[in-house]
């Protein structure tokens, strides 16, 4: 209707072919050693950032200006991608869930009442990512919880933690763990059955993500709710350190495992009549693992037995499919982003990413939602990742697969908005492969290239982004910024995401002359960059947008020359 229907810019010409470009993990920090960016051959990048201050500069890409609850809040892909699609600064998981704690309304919501009717005979089972990390979930809040749920009624608590590694330091889980198994302690003080029932590494056990490989879920699935894994132990603290020491291994890729009573039985299996609740606040992540707890057809894997439970998410991870149906929190409603709008307003919109990043520019980009607004008028294409591997072994990953795809897109003439997610330096920083980032930063460069030159062809507009920073820094520092060291005097590796701001730049062929950055909006954030391809497009943004990054210089013709 016409609610959706945008102002024409009063400046700025429609029908030019937009490439809004995002490069997973990209920051901007000093050159150094560790700053796998700067190191790495950049070209593209590098005569972009040549155009500042009026085609290039910094937005910011962490805390509060992507709806995290503190300024010293990494970004991350979720919240970076969310802000970016709908132009403006929502409350994110993380803060909703702290405020539901700390309020006790969590306790109150359908979602607890629904959990809680197991409480009398049944478990309560509790699944999720062990770190502070605040990207997927946080530590604290599972402290609260289970304190919450004891003293809610919960007699019987199992445990399954996946150990992190990937948003906080590698080794830093045995000391969560520790943490973790002191509360249990106290429970267990208070009349509790609580512990530790299974655990694994993110990224081997549970949390894959967009369908990536589902054998990393049925690993999950028969220690957590078989109760089988390849390891038994006894206590957890020892399981993770044992494990850890097997080879080529890390917290992310640590093997499952299940904890074992005196008879070599499993401790915590998920059985009729229990209570799950996967406690993570962030969707992607836990989506899998959701569908195969909630969904009564399902093929993915054999799941072998299927405990008739009540499960809960922390919060409902995708609004369109309404999974998992009961959950404990509200997620943030991130409604009429600037996908939603552009496509009413005829936007024809082509969006692509591999598998990994996929979901990055279409589900999180459109405010959780899955799928198209208009069929008629989008497509969106997932090139597949190698699965598998970790990317430290192939670092070019499908950066020119999704160049080549986006190339195709612009030259075909049928869309104007042209988005895209390069994944490298995001997913092989993780790996903590400072020698492979490097590789992934020159890939993605070239990813960029390609895509510059089909704009260049067609006349069209560039936007240049990035959803947070991560390859700009691969070391952990200390308050001076230097790198930190650990007792054995090595330098420790840093996987995760940072709070650097990202860069922005626009250019090609079709931006109309006298257009460049403002000057008055030097705290301008990833929110920021919606109102901005919007006014490319030719279109006002919505009022409530966070304000556009560009301004339009009047034009000077001097007669007398003419
Ligand atoms: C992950 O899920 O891989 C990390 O925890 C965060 O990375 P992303 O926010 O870049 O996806
Ligand atoms: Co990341």
């Amino acid at each position: 209707g016409d609610a959706w229907k945008l102002k024409d810019h009063p400046k700025l010409p429609k029908g030019k072919t937009v490439a809004v470009i995002v490069l997973d993990g990209w920051g901007e920090a000093k050159p150094n050693e560790y700053n796998a960016i700067a190191v790495a051959d950049t070209p593209v990048m590098d005569s972009l950032k040549e155009g500042a201050p009026e085609k290039w500069r910094l937005i910011k890409a962490h805390g509060n200006a992507v709806g995290l609850p503190t300024e010293d809040d990494m970004g991350n892909s979720e919240v970076g991608h969310n802000a970016l699609g709908a132009g403006r600064i929502f409350a994110q998981g993380a803060k909703l869930v702290d405020l539901a704690l700390a309020s006790g309304k969590i306790y109150e919501g359908e979602g607890f009442k629904y959990v809680k009717e197991c409480f009398e005979k049944g478990t309560l089972h509790l699944i999720g990512l062990l770190s502070d990390g605040g990207v997927h979930s946080r530590l604290d809040q599972v402290q609260l919880l289970l304190k919450g749920a004891a003293e809610h009624g919960a007699k019987r608590i199992r445990v399954h933690a996946l150990t992190d590694g990937r948003d906080v330091l590698d080794g830093s889980s045995v000391g969560f763990m520790e943490t973790l198994e002191k509360d249990l302690a106290k429970l267990r003080e208070q009349g509790v059955d609580a512990r530790v029932a299974s655990g694994g590494g993110r990224m081997y056990v549970t949390m894959d993500r967009y369908e990536n490989d589902w054998d990393v879920v049925k690993r999950g699935w028969d220690a957590q709710v078989l109760g089988e894994a390849p390891h038994k132990f006894k206590d957890p603290v020892e399981a993770i350190k044992k494990l850890r020491q097997e080879p080529n291994t890390s917290d992310q890729y640590l093997a499952p495992f299940v904890i074992v009573d005196d008879n070599g039985k499993s401790v915590g299996p998920i059985l009729d009549g229990d209570a799950v609740v996967t406690f993570n606040f962030r969707a992607d992540r836990m989506v899998m693992l959701a569908k195969a707890l909630e969904y009564a057809d399902f093929d993915k894997f054999d799941r072998v037995r299927v405990p008739k439970i009540h499960y809960a998410g922390m919060l409902q991870y995708d609004g369109e499919l309404k999974l998992p149906n009961k959950y404990l929190v509200s997620p943030p409603e991130i409604d009429r982003t600037s996908g939603e709008y552009l496509v009413r307003n005829g936007v024809r919109t082509f969006a692509c990413s591999e598998t990994v990043k996929f979901g990055h520019v279409t589900f999180f980009w459109n405010g959780n939602r899955s799928g198209y607004f208009d069929k008629k008028l989008e497509e969106y294409v997932e090139i597949p990742s190698d699965s598998g591997i970790t990317f430290n072994v192939k670092p070019k990953m499908k950066a020119l697969e999704i160049a080549e795809k986006t190339r195709d897109a612009i030259l075909s003439g049928k869309f104007d908005q042209v988005r895209v997610n390069i994944p490298n330096g995001d997913m092989v920083g993780h790996t903590g492969d400072i020698k492979a980032t490097i590789e992934a930063c020159k890939a993605a460069d070239l990813g960029v290239k390609m895509i510059l030159e089909a704009i260049e062809q067609v006349g069209g507009i560039y936007v240049v982004t990035a959803d947070h920073g991560n390859a700009e820094d691969m070391v952990k520092r200390n308050k001076k910024g230097e790198p930190a060291l650990d007792k054995n005097g090595n330098i420790q590796i840093l996987t995760s995401h940072t709070c650097e701001p990202v860069p922005i730049a626009i250019g090609g062929p079709g931006l109309a002359p006298g257009v460049r950055f403002r000057k008055d909006l030097p705290t301008g954030g990833l929110a920021n960059v919606a109102a901005t391809f919007m006014n490319l497009h030719g279109y006002e943004a919505p009022s409530d947008y966070e304000p556009s990054l560009i301004e339009i210089l009047p034009q000077i013709f001097i007669l007398g020359s003419i």
